[in-house]
């Protein structure tokens, strides 16, 4: 048996990504694996009236079982209309790897998939995608494909450097492929220790601050792909008080540095029409979690500290719809 996206209630990227590009925004890309995310991610978006995409790791598949996130993403569309505004929901399969993957997504209810061909050659990249394009859009599926690979950990994918995308090859590669929008490489990362404190700089508190986006490349690709959605990925900005909070309760997190908001701020007002984020969320739960434990030591019952992390996580995803993506008030 095969479910649809449709008879979820969920929508495919299309027609966000056309009016993110248009209107200077990005949709949010959060990840969950579990309710306490979920019900942030969801009170935030419709609180600040915006879209959203639900994103799903083949690690979360694993943990928390298809099925369950696939109901879960049903859920989430009724539960959005019980807290009264309908924002569009998508449900999207993060960094797939295999045809066999996506398909099992798309045949499951996602209405978006990624196929990340970016280890492979560009030839395998190219053949890789354009068959999960072919099933996908005959299933009303969007796809993100991916050029040029990021540093950090994917999955079970550690990249150590990473490779910029080339802007030679995206036009060829779009109109190979037929992807409905591309991830590309400017210096973002993945996880919480984006760059080590020698690719740093300091600024005058002390502060490490990370090698510069390469803006120049997005804007040579924006030249040859006009109007084509782009994605970012490992776009956390690993805010500096959750880190503080998570060490001082017992946490051991040395050197952790992400992306500074005001440069996501910046490529969401290009074509860069959806940004990812995990280790953020990631961060303000554990912080809030350490917190409890350590104040609360005779605490027992898991409501009582994935409650305030639960609070700390949509207060979270708030700041970033209205402050960094720019996506409140565009559902
Ligand atoms: O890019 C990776 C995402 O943060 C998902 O992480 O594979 O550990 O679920 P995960
Ligand atoms: P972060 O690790 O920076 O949150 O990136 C998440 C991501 O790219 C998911 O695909
Ligand atoms: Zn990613």
């Amino acid at each position: 048996m095969t479910v649809s996206y449709k008879d979820l209630g969920l929508v495919n990227s299309k027609d966000l990504f056309a009016k993110a590009v248009a209107g200077g925004y990005a949709i949010p890309a959060y990840n969950f694996n579990n309710l306490e995310q979920l019900q942030a991610i969801l009170q935030a978006c419709v609180d600040t009236k915006s879209p959203v995409i639900l994103q799903v790791s083949s690690g979360a598949r694993k943990y928390a079982n298809a099925t369950l996130l696939r109901n879960m993403a049903k859920g989430a569309v009724e539960y959005v209309k019980e807290l009264g505004y309908e924002i569009p929901i998508v449900l999207h399969l993060d960094h797939g790897d295999t045809f066999e993957l996506c398909k099992d997504c798309i045949d499951n209810g996602f209405s978006s998939v990624m196929i990340d061909g970016s280890h492979h050659s560009y030839e395998e990249n190219v053949a890789l995608t354009k068959k999960v394009v072919e099933y996908a859009h005959a299933h009303g599926v969007t796809v993100e494909g991916e050029l040029g690979v990021l540093a950090g950990v994917e999955d079970d994918v550690v990249a150590e450097k990473s490779t910029y995308t080339r802007p030679e090859e995206v036009e060829d590669f779009v109109a190979k492929t037929g992807v409905d929008s591309l991830a590309i490489s400017i210096g973002t990362s993945h996880g919480a220790n984006k760059f080590t404190p020698e690719q740093c700089t300091k600024n005058e508190d002390g502060v490490l601050i990370p090698p510069m986006l390469r803006f120049d490349i997005l804007e040579e690709i924006e030249k040859r792909i006009p109007g084509f959605p782009i994605v970012l990925h490992g776009s956390s900005s690993v805010p500096q008080d959750q880190v503080a909070i998570i060490n001082q309760f017992g946490g051991a997190l040395k050197d952790a540095v992400g992306i500074p908001e005001e440069w996501l701020r910046k490529a969401a007002k290009s074509a860069v029409c959806k940004i990812n984020i995990d280790s953020d969320g990631r961060l303000a739960m554990t912080a809030a979690i350490r917190k409890v434990m350590a104040e609360k030591p005779g605490e027992f019952d898991p409501r009582k500290y994935l409650g305030p992390a639960r609070d700390s996580l949509k207060e979270l995803y708030k700041h970033k719809n209205e402050n960094v993506l720019g996506s409140a008030g565009q559902a």
